[in-house]
């Protein structure tokens, strides 16, 4: 028989509960652990999350707050917890150095110093971070700050300022998922036939009369999306990976390859009371809108929206070079796979540097650095476009593209670089620099 499911609302991933009273210091608990889910009607698939089944509530802090966080792994090997886009020395970075065996905890401290964002975190196991990520273990890291307050945008948690977690899956015929690598998806990355939306398969959202704000992440392993919407309608980007951008940028189609994100706000003003909108990836609709409610609050989209301080480039002291090579098992960076006893590149404390990443396969893959948000200077010797011309800590390289990045090393430690298509950084697509 085949697997079959009923249409159900958009799952919200809970807030995760901030157990420090203290305004300026906030306390979090997080437990990796096996758990179960109904994708389809009556089939129980095997599953991991946080503090749950499949994937994880959503963490929210503000900057400047000092953060405590205890990780528990309950699973049955060893894992890490990743704050993928959070600025933190080394040690706090849930790389793949700071291995949480079985039955222990990882006790992670920070301040955040950087701007509003909707940043993310999952696993960083050495060779098994495409499985685990794969089996239902990431989640959300939101950021506020001054500057979000201050937007008149829409911020009302699960219901017009509502995250999107976007992954494909495969599942097999008992409805486990399949994770089984076929030779394309060693060599291109893993693609699944079934789109999750916060772990939920082609849910739909009810939505006001009005302007919606989505924080989507392309939490997939290998996949890069196309999104547009069904009636072609236009929408507004409004931040990139690391926070807002300084103004809104019309679209009507937004790529996002593995570990990106965006921020975008949706006016469904135009639309008729109950009328349903599709999200579609290259013309395949995996999610739904449905105009349900009046809007309460009335909101036009803010064209300028921070501002972000350009790193000169006369600041550079080094210019490093980064080249995705090869294919399927030989993947690598400047012809090196990751060994966790090598160092490959060594980053001054506080210094600027211009990366120039280049890709020379016959693929586009997602580069993706810890440690520090970047600032796109030139693809191709040409500016970005206007919606990534913020803060980024991943960024598309297409085959035979030359991208070149600038960055400030402000935390010190060990950090990787590397592909986010998670089957190439297991397959070793990543390396080390520290920053000391
Ligand atoms: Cu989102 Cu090094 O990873
Ligand atoms: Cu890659």
């Amino acid at each position: 028989d085949t697997l079959e499911v009923k249409q159900q609302p958009l799952p919200i991933p809970p807030l995760l509960e901030d157990k420090n009273p203290d305004s300026n210091k906030a306390e979090f608990e997080i437990t990796a652990q096996e758990g179960s889910m109904e994708f389809f009607d009556g089939t129980i698939t095997k599953t991991r999350g946080y503090n749950g089944d499949f994937l994880g509530p959503v963490i929210r802090v503000r900057t400047g707050e000092e953060v405590s966080v205890k990780v528990k792994n309950e699973l049955d090997e060893s894992t890490t917890l990743h704050w993928h886009g959070l600025e933190v020395d080394g040690e706090n970075d849930g790389g793949p150095h700071n291995e949480i065996k079985p039955g222990e905890t990882w006790y992670p401290e920070f301040t955040i110093e950087q701007p509003a964002a909707t940043l993310w975190y999952h696993p960083h196991q050495m060779h098994k971070t495409g499985k685990q990520v794969y089996e239902g273990m990431a989640g959300l890291f939101i950021i506020e700050d001054e500057v979000s307050d201050s937007l008149n945008i829409p911020k009302d948690y699960g219901v017009n300022d509502v995250p999107l977690v976007i992954q494909d899956r495969r599942f097999d015929k008992e409805g486990q998922f399949d994770y089984e690598l076929g030779m394309k998806d060693s060599i291109v990355g893993f693609e699944g036939d079934t789109i999750l939306v916060n772990g939920a398969v082609n849910p739909y959202l009810e939505v006001p009369q009005g302007m919606v704000r989505l924080r989507i992440l392309n939490g997939s392993n290998g996949r890069i999306y196309n999104l547009e919407f069904s009636n072609k309608q236009a929408f507004y980007q409004i931040a990139s990976d690391g926070g807002f951008l300084e103004e809104s940028v019309k679209m009507n189609e937004l790529t996002l390859g593995p570990g990106e994100r965006a921020e975008i706000l949706v006016d469904f003003s135009n639309l008729a009371k109950n009328e349903t909108v599709e999200l579609l990836d290259q013309g395949i609709n995996f999610m739904s809108f449905v105009v349900s409610k009046d809007s309460d609050k009335e909101f036009i989209v803010p064209e300028k929206l921070t501002t972000i301080e350009k790193i000169e480039e006369s600041k550079a002291t080094t210019t490093r070079v980064f080249n995705f090579q090869g294919t399927g098992s030989s993947v690598s960076i400047n012809g090196e796979q990751m060994d966790m006893d090598r160092i490959d590149e060594e980053v001054k404390l506080g210094a600027t540097e211009i990366w120039e990443v280049g890709n020379f396969t016959g693929q586009t893959h997602p580069f993706h650095a810890h440690g520090a948000q970047f600032q796109i200077l030139e693809r191709d010797g040409n500016p970005p476009p206007a919606n990534e011309s913020g803060w980024k800590d991943t960024f598309l390289v297409a085959p035979g593209e030359n991208v070149r990045v600038i960055a400030t090393f402000k935390h010190k430690g060990i950090f990787m670089y590397h592909c986010h298509i998670l089957e190439h950084e297991d397959a070793g697509m990543m390396g080390q620099f520290s920053v000391e």
